[in-house]
């Protein structure tokens, strides 16, 4: 049975905090959720799940199909377990390989010599049987390899994805701290907003989350952004037939929007970055870009969400200054955005004290290895059980 028949355990890894967002992704797939870890979900599927999940996921990283599981204790245990594979017909003898890995077990110091282990193994066994072996690298753009040993166990994964996913393809402008794009998917499903509303993002940066949210509310695959991924270089990948899946998919991604979505930036630079991407992913139309401070945005009648995603501020000078900024995004939610749900994604805990309204939630998330927050703020006109976040402001400050 090849690769391409065989059903198996697929591993989706993301970022901490995403996984429950992760989870439902996968199930309106129609794929099972078989458990859910700190930073990764795990379902059963084929090959040809695989290219969906990699095609539609918008929060998970890398999806790793099933090759092996077996038990070792040494390199040389690992080495030998991996000649059994027939890489032949997994990986082309003229192709391109990388081996990641995640090693935890206390024969190996260097995760790096793991990797190389089971690298010498896959090339030795091609070169053995066709007298041809792929080159390797670090690339990520051909064959990826993934090992995950902990303890005794080890687990071989072809990655399908190869490059990790929240490289959609479509931030070609760096900018300063940047929101990866499967967060800012993961921060736009928080907030509950699927394109009925208006969409509103001040201090839009290089304009992820906007990107994001016009490309969920589209019901667009972030995957057809892409040309390349990992399953792509693997033996017996059927190239009509992944055409043809796209085709079908970029059909059905044809939702209209019931609402405006509104970025903004006080820096020129961003929003000229942020439209820039914006046109790469397709969405350009959809967005109303403007240069202004977040305290100026054109915040529409009706309804909808505020999300704004402020500096955190590392230094003590930085902090004072971002105070102030807290606060105004407290008066900015007061005067502008009554009748919205306002959102504040930071990882400061102090500095969101200064917005001085009372959160309805907390969203919980990481940033890299910064832990997070969404808060979300009601912020209706009147008050609901006779608590407004207003009053209680104003109340503190007696
Ligand atoms: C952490 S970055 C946002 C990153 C964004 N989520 C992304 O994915 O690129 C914060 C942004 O706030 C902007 N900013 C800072 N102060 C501002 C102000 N007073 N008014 C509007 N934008 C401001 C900065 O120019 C910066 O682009």
């Amino acid at each position: 049975m090849t690769i391409w028949e065989k059903k198996s355990r697929i591993v989706i890894t993301c970022a901490k905090g995403i996984p429950p967002y992760l989870g439902k992704e996968v199930l309106s797939l129609g794929l099972p959720v078989v458990s859910e870890g700190v930073a990764d979900i795990e379902t059963e599927g084929t090959m040809h799940d695989a290219m969906r999940l990699n095609l539609f996921l918008r929060t998970g990283q890398r999806v790793l199909f099933l090759l092996e599981s077996f038990e070792a204790e040494w390199p040389d245990q690992l080495y030998q377990e991996l000649l059994q594979i027939p890489w032949e017909e997994i990986i082309p003898a003229d192709g391109y390989l990388s081996v990641t890995s995640s090693v935890e077990t206390p024969n190996i110091k260097d995760s790096r010599f793991a990797n190389l282990k089971c690298k010498d193994a896959i090339v030795d066994r091609m070169n053995e049987g066709l007298g041809r072996r792929p080159d390797s690298g670090p690339g990520r753009d051909k064959s990826v390899i993934h090992l995950y040993w902990k303890g005794k166990r080890c687990s071989l994964y072809i990655d399908t994805s190869g490059e990790p996913l929240y490289r959609r393809g479509y931030r070609k402008i760096p900018l300063k701290a940047p929101m990866q794009e499967t967060l800012a998917a993961a921060v736009v499903t928080a907030t509950g907003w699927e394109g009925e509303g208006n969409f509103i993002n001040p201090m839009c940066g290089s304009g992820t989350l906007a990107i994001e949210a016009a490309l969920l509310a589209l019901n667009r695959a972030p995957g057809l952004l892409r040309n390349n991924f990992g399953f792509m270089h693997l033996k017996g990948f059927d190239e009509p037939s992944w055409r043809t899946l796209r085709a079908h998919i970029r059909r059905q991604g044809q939702r209209t929007l019931n609402g405006r979505i509104i970025a903004t930036d006080i820096s020129k630079k961003a929003v000229e970055a942020a439209k820039k991407n914006a046109e790469t992913a397709g969405v350009a139309h959809q967005v109303e870009f403007g240069v202004c401070d977040f305290s100026e945005t054109p915040v529409p009648e009706g309804e909808g969400v505020v999300v704004l995603n402020p500096e955190y501020g590392e230094r003590l000078g930085e902090i004072q200054g971002l105070k102030k900024t807290y606060r105004g995004i407290g008066d900015f939610f007061k005067k502008r955005c009554q009748r919205y749900r306002g959102f504040i994604f930071t990882g400061n805990f102090g500095l969101a004290k200064e917005v001085g309204l009372r959160t309805r939630r907390r969203h919980p998330f990481f940033n890299g290895e910064i832990e997070c927050r969404l808060l979300e703020y009601d912020l209706y006109e009147g008050s609901k059980g006779g608590k407004h976040p207003i009053e209680l402001r104003a109340r503190r400050e007696e």
